[in-house]
């Protein structure tokens, strides 16, 4: 097989395995058939594989154009990486047609049409750049749970989501960013966007541990958070990667980590190895965590849909099927009675999640403090005054879709914190 037609191979295995079998990009069988190929290899993979996923809504309203009869689902993925390849890319369309060919040819597929109407689509490609998706397009069980959003919120979110992330570092100090050696649009004095986009492994003050990568939706609320005494304690519910947790040890409060998932610890004892950070790890299902010992912070940034990250996720809408709500929601409701028990008065808790949507954000928090008469919800200090960011907050909450602040992307978030009083 010649290289080109290996890769794109790979790249129909890997989205075959996502929109038939349910994986994410994050599965270890995912990761390892990517991290076998070559550096520059990687990056080509990666770049098609994410853009075929974001653009297939546009690709299948192109394919309904030159293709009347049924399309078996690997005939589909290979025509939506072949067109995204041809029309968006704009990579030459001889090289991707030959390959897709001979891929149809192995997987036994009809590569007779494939040929034939690649070539059309090729011809009329720059007229099928034009085409447009609309809210109605996408999927059910989303738009099901946006019913609240206004047309301009809508309008925004079909631009938004489609496009790349940008990349926001969070430094471990002033000083640190300071030092910096890239140029960076600051969002605050310990983190910013990098402008020019790079392997981050090739930056210097990456390797020595003076920073990671967070978006800033996700980095906001803890930075907002005041600690006025040191010796309190935190616990970090649901740590894995890490993020959050780094942001605190930044601060060099008093934290104990959790998080379920044995090989997610690994990842966060790799980056507390990098950043030299050092702290009390657990390895618990949090429902389940021992009560002998209070907390005066508990954050739970919890499972979700993870729908706020869709630009980096694009698997989410990819897949037929939408995320299991009705288990994320009772596990949401479960993690905030259980911090509830945990909390000493006077105490804090910052729920999280990266989504916008009613049942895993403001339905979560209201129930709660429904059935919680002790808590109440504390309004969230802001302590930039720049007017973009508070665009972010809607009541006593942090909301937002997916999102732009200083031209650049953040995902979509929501935060609430939760006061237990006397
Ligand atoms: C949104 S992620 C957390 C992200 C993390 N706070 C950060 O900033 O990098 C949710 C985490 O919850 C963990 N998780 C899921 N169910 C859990 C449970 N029952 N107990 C503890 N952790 C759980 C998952 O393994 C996952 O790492």
């Amino acid at each position: 097989m010649l290289k080109g037609e290996k890769i794109r191979f790979d790249i129909h295995n890997i989205l075959f395995s996502i929109y038939k079998f349910n994986k994410t990009l994050n599965n270890p069988s995912i990761k390892k058939t990517i991290e076998k190929h070559r550096k520059e290899d990687v990056s080509f993979i990666n770049n098609v594989t994410l853009n075929s996923m974001r653009l297939h809504m546009h690709v299948l309203k192109i394919i309904n154009i030159y293709i009347k009869k049924k399309l078996r689902d690997q005939e589909k993925i290979l025509l939506i990486s072949a067109i995204t390849q041809i029309v968006y890319l704009d990579f030459k369309e001889y090289a991707v047609i030959n390959c897709t060919v001979e891929i149809a040819k192995k997987l036994k597929v009809y590569h007779g049409l494939i040929n034939a109407s690649l070539k059309k689509i090729s011809n009329d490609k720059l007229k099928l750049r034009e085409i447009e998706i609309t809210f109605d397009d996408l999927p059910v069980w989303f738009k099901n749970r946006t019913n609240s959003l206004t047309d301009i919120q809508k309008k925004r979110f079909i631009n938004n989501f489609i496009q790349e992330p940008s990349l926001h570092l969070v430094f471990k100090s002033k000083n640190k960013l300071e030092k910096f050696e890239e140029e960076l649009i600051k969002t605050s004095d310990i983190s910013g966007f990098l402008i020019n986009k790079k392997n981050i492994n090739e930056i210097k003050s990456f390797v020595n541990g003076d920073w990671w990568v967070q978006d800033f939706s996700s980095f906001y609320p803890l930075y907002n958070l005041k600690i006025k005494d040191k010796n309190k304690k935190f616990l970090d519910a649901c740590a894995a990667p890490g993020g959050k947790s780094f942001q605190l040890l930044s601060r060099k409060v008093n934290l104990d980590l959790n998080d379920k998932n044995k090989s997610r610890i690994q990842i966060i004892k790799s980056n507390f190895k990098r950043l030299n950070f050092e702290t009390k790890i657990f390895n618990d299902d949090f429902i389940n965590f021992k009560e002998d010992k209070k907390y005066d912070y508990i954050i739970i940034d919890a499972p979700c849909s993870a729908i706020g990250t869709i630009r980096k996720n694009p698997e989410i809408f990819f897949k037929p099927k939408g995320p299991n709500f009705k288990n994320l929601n009772i596990l949401q409701e479960k993690m905030l009675n259980k911090a509830a028990k945990l909390l000493n008065e006077n105490g804090l808790i910052i729920y999280m999640v990266c989504s916008f949507l009613d049942s895993e954000t403001t339905i979560q928090i209201y129930n709660f403090i429904a059935k919680n008469k002790k808590f109440e919800i504390s309004r969230f200090i802001k302590i930039d005054d720049q007017r973009e960011y508070s665009k972010l907050f809607n009541n006593s909450f942090m909301l937002t879709l997916p999102d732009t602040i200083l031209n650049y992307k953040i995902d979509g978030y929501f935060a609430a914190f939760l006061r237990k009083n006397k």
